[in-house]
This record gives C-alpha cells, sequence and structure tokens, in this order.
C-alpha cells in the first residue's frame, strides 16, 4: 500500500486528479471506477479544469460508479446519478454510452447487479477504482460485517451513514433505507485502487482500516490485501 499525505484537501484533490489524469494518458480506453460523497469533489473539480484545459479527452474512457441508493429517482437531486452528471458528466466529454450507473430505480434489482458485473468483465475489468471511506469503514455502501467476498448487491444501510449522507435532504426519513452497490470482492478486482480520505473525523477509522486487523467488521480494511492500492490523505486525516 502506498501512502501520500497531502497538506490539505486542495493538494490532495490535485494529486488525485494527476492519478487519474495517468491511467487516462496512458490508456486513452481506461475504465475508471468512480465515487460519489465529499471527498472526490475537489479530484472532480481538478478533472474539470484539465479538460477545460484542453489537457485531456475522456471520450474512450468508460465509468462504472460503486453504487446508489434503491428508490430514489433518478432526477433526485440527492441520486448519485445527478451529482455524477453535475460533477463530472456532464462537464467533460465523457460518452452517455460509456457511463455505467447502477440504477437502484430498477424493476429487478437482482438482475441490475448481475448485470452490472457482467458488463465490467465485458469490459475487461476496472482498471482504477476511486473509493472513500465512511466513518464506520465502509467502502461503497459495503458496511461492516460485508462478506469480503461480495458482488454487486443491495445492501442495508446503518444509521451512522444515513446521517452522515442526509445531506441535501430535508429530514433522515427521506434517505433511502437502501442502496445497490458494488460488492467488496467487485472492488478488489480493480488493477489498481485510489482510496481518498481527509478530515479529522476519519482519522480513527483509517488507523482500523490500514493498521488494524484485516476484518469483514471494518470493510476498508481488505485494501491492506490489494497489490496496487495507493491512499491519499489530507494532513487532518493523516492525525499524528
Ligand atoms: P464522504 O463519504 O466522502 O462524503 O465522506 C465517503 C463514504 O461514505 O464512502
Amino acid at each position: 500500500m502506498k501512502l501520500l499525505i497531502a497538506k490539505d484537501y486542495d493538494e490532495l484533490s490535485t494529486r488525485a486528479a494527476t492519478l487519474v489524469i495517468e491511467t487516462v494518458k496512458q490508456r486513452p480506453v481506461a475504465v475508471l471506477g468512480l465515487a460519489t460523497g465529499a471527498t472526490p469533489l475537489g479530484m472532480y473539480a481538478n478533472l474539470v479544469q484539465s479538460y477545460a484545459r484542453l489537457e485531456i479527452s475522456f471520450t474512450q474512457v468508460r465509468t462504472f460508479n460503486l453504487d446508489d441508493y434503491v428508490g430514489l429517482p433518478r432526477l433526485s437531486p440527492d441520486s448519485f446519478y445527478q451529482y455524477m452528471h453535475r460533477a463530472f458528466f456532464s462537464q467533460t466529454d465523457v460518452r452517455p454510452e460509456n457511463i455505467y450507473l447502477l440504477d437502484g430505480t430498477a424493476h429487478n434489482l437482482t438482475d441490475e447487479c448481475v448485470n452490472y458485473e457482467r458488463y465490467i468483465e465485458e469490459v475487461g475489468g476496472i482498471d482504477l477504482q476511486i473509493v472513500g471511506i465512511g466513518r464506520d469503514g465502509h467502502l461503497g455502501f459495503c458496511e461492516p460485517g460485508t462478506s469480503f467476498e461480495s458482488k454487486t448487491f443491495v445492501a442495508k444501510l446503518t444509521e451512522s451513514t444515513r446521517q452522515a449522507n442526509a445531506g441535501g435532504l430535508q429530514s433522515l426519513d427521506e434517505v433511502p433505507k437502501r442502496a445497490i452497490t458494488m460488492g467488496l470482492s467487485t472492488i478488489m478486482s480493480a488493477r489498481k485502487i485510489l482510496l481518498l480520505a481527509n478530515g479529522q473525523a476519519k482519522t480513527d477509522i483509517l488507523r482500523q482500516a490500514l493498521y488494524g486487523p484485516v476484518t469483514e467488521a471494518v470493510p476498508a480494511s481488505i485494501l491492506q490485501r490489494h497489490p496496487d492500492c495507493t491512499v491519499i490523505l489530507d494532513a487532518l486525516a493523516a492525525g499524528e
């Protein structure tokens, strides 16, 4: 595992974007695994700027997002579908037909999960998967206790995750109770993983995930077993 400590969130975001850009320059048809949440927003802003400066094109890139809520309409401003279009897709040349997002409103969620795994396989797997970490150690919506063997599945969200994600929604009641998410084995099958975390609230869980026992009680601890995982933290998340 390669650990990089950035002095602040801006530097974390620039470094993360640089890594994505290097991946795409090396392999213009790269398959990117993308994440939502507060953490990668700065990275997306940097990618959009690089695109606007004509430094990079995403026209051949394919993207697979980690997760989305079950039951929240795609057009809801709080869906991850909307987040991704706002933060990245609509501001770059990623082609709509190359964007894969789990559909939490699909009629048959089991089929949705199986098909997603198949699409990932058909494009030859994910080259670079970006992940954040939840305060409870989750990756995607793989909450503590999720099997390390899990493939894309429908997950029940913990109360702490629902509270952390309340965001723009009016009340906790509006935060969906389930989500559709890549499994831990889906995430681990990416050729490279980039974990991003900023802020003091993440220090404790990072210590457990990066230096504690590898256990399903801390889903992100599985990253210790990945052969090519880079972690970028800001100084606050890195703590002492
Ligand atoms: P955050 O979420 O980036 O909003 O902290 C990370 C996560 O829950 O995976």
